[in-house]
């Protein structure tokens, strides 16, 4: 691809345009040609929803419903990524070497806007991987003996990372296990516990949203309960920042790891860190850097050579999220999500990992066949759900009661595509 095709004509790369970024295309029309939503419940607008998920070209031949690994680019993100990929391929070094540095600039001061923090606050990363690793292995307030803690639903490599901790700052590392049922106090009286008899806890990971169950947790309590005990945490905000709709600074975390390349749809490649305002001192730079001064927060970070039309695509993707708006975007997600759930907790072997609690689950959402947790259960499930009624989901493991398998709808998720998957599971669990 060469050109700007139809969909950058018509202005879709507004926000890249309007930063500068994008020479020659004009910003026009900023809303990709969505409607707006009709007053009322707004995740069952089907005229709206209908016309956000014509955005995504997707193969329907299989329901997908394992969009918790990456969430595609819809085309007008696509599309600009493509030109982008061209036109730093065509202008080469000289424009890596010349106006890159401040076209990135500019990409993080809308980033900043968009998540409503100081642009010094963030620093681009490839991923959360990237951004939660720097924030573990450079946070310098761990003496020897102290203690760290994480739990049992939290993403393996960050698990990894307290565990390398112990060799690293000579420190304690507990492992805690989220109780089932997972509800909101359940879930308050077990950090409660820990932050009680953990002694000399300083340090704590905690997921927002997680991967292995779809668990939404009450962050903003246990933060306020581990500030109290002068505990920092680190969040693995890697599923949440795009998918549910909350302000940052109201989360009471100071070193949060973001995803830009999940819920918000930015080219693969792509997240953040967070060090709030006044923390920055906690975090080493990364490997010693000195390209930047101390006190600039993408001394937190190096990556070495990056990806320049992923980074120069995120304001688009930016757009069109803020488009669709966050609060849709999480009321959607949401109702999908209780859809099938609804259903699937009237089957008499299907077990739900999340509650229906208000803010307690996302669009993520996680099932296990009662008394079924094993790997090989699980797999076998995921595989007659794939091939013989052609949907998608998948086994996650690393859940202390067990295994269980995920299913995560997108924003092009029909209601259709979920009724289908509802069949499916009926079928097969009917006989386990
Ligand atoms: C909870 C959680 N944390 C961190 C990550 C890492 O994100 P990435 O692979 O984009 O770096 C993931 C990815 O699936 C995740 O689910």
């Amino acid at each position: 691809m060469t050109g700007i095709s139809e969909f950058s004509r018509r202005g879709l790369l507004g926000g890249v345009a309007a930063l500068g970024v994008v020479g020659s295309v004009q910003a026009q029309s900023a809303n990709f040609g969505i409607p707006s939503l009709a007053a009322g419940n707004a995740a069952q607008d089907s005229a709206f929803w209908a016309k956000v998920s014509a955005l995504y070209e997707v193969d329907r031949s299989m329901t997908n419903l394992e969009n918790g690994y990456w969430g595609i680019m819809a085309k007008p993100v696509l599309e600009d990524y493509l030109n982008q990929t061209n036109r730093v391929n065509r202008e080469n070094t000289a424009y890596a070497r010349t106006t890159f540095g401040a076209d990135a600039d500019r990409v993080v001061a809308e980033l900043a806007r968009v998540a409503g923090v100081d642009k010094n606050e963030v620093a681009l990363t490839r991923g959360a991987t990237e951004a939660l690793q720097n924030l573990i292995a450079n946070y310098n307030r761990l003496q020897p003996g102290d203690s760290a803690l994480y739990a049992d639903l939290d993403y393996d490599s960050m698990q990894y990372a307290m565990e390398w901790l112990k060799g690293r700052r000579g420190v304690n590392v507990v492992k805690i296990a989220m109780p089932e049922p997972a509800t909101r106090q359940a879930i308050l009286d077990t950090y409660a516990k820990a932050l009680a008899e953990t002694p000399k806890l300083k340090l704590m990971l905690l997921t927002h949203v997680s991967h292995r169950t779809g668990i939404v947790m009450p962050v903003k309590e246990i933060a306020a309960m581990a500030k109290e005990k002068g505990v920092d945490i680190i969040l693995d905000a890697a599923h949440s920042w795009g998918q549910l709709d909350f302000a940052i600074a109201d989360l009471g975390v100071d070193f949060i790891g973001f995803n830009l390349h999940k819920w918000v749809g930015a080219p693969i490649g792509l997240g953040y860190l967070y060090i709030r305002k006044g923390r920055l001192d906690a975090i080493d730079r990364h490997y010693g850097d000195e390209d930047w001064d101390v006190n600039d927060i993408r001394s937190r970070v190096h990556t070495g050579t990056t990806n320049f039309a992923a980074t120069l695509a995120l304001p688009t993707a930016l757009k069109l999220h803020e488009a669709i708006g966050v609060p849709a975007k999480a009321a959607r997600l949401r109702y999908l999500r209780d859809l099938w759930v609804a259903k699937a907790r009237a089957m008499p072997n299907v077990e739900i990992l999340t509650p229906d609690e208000p803010g307690m689950s996302a669009g993520i959402n996680s099932f296990r066949v009662k008394g079924k947790g094993s790997k090989d259960d699980n797999n076998a499930l995921v595989v007659a759900l794939r091939d013989k009624h052609k949907v998608l989901t998948v086994r996650r493991s690393g859940v202390a009661k067990g295994q269980c398998i995920r299913v995560s709808p997108a924003l092009y998720t029909t209601e259709a595509e979920i009724e289908r998957f509802v069949a499916a599971l009926a079928i097969e669990t009917a006989k386990a």
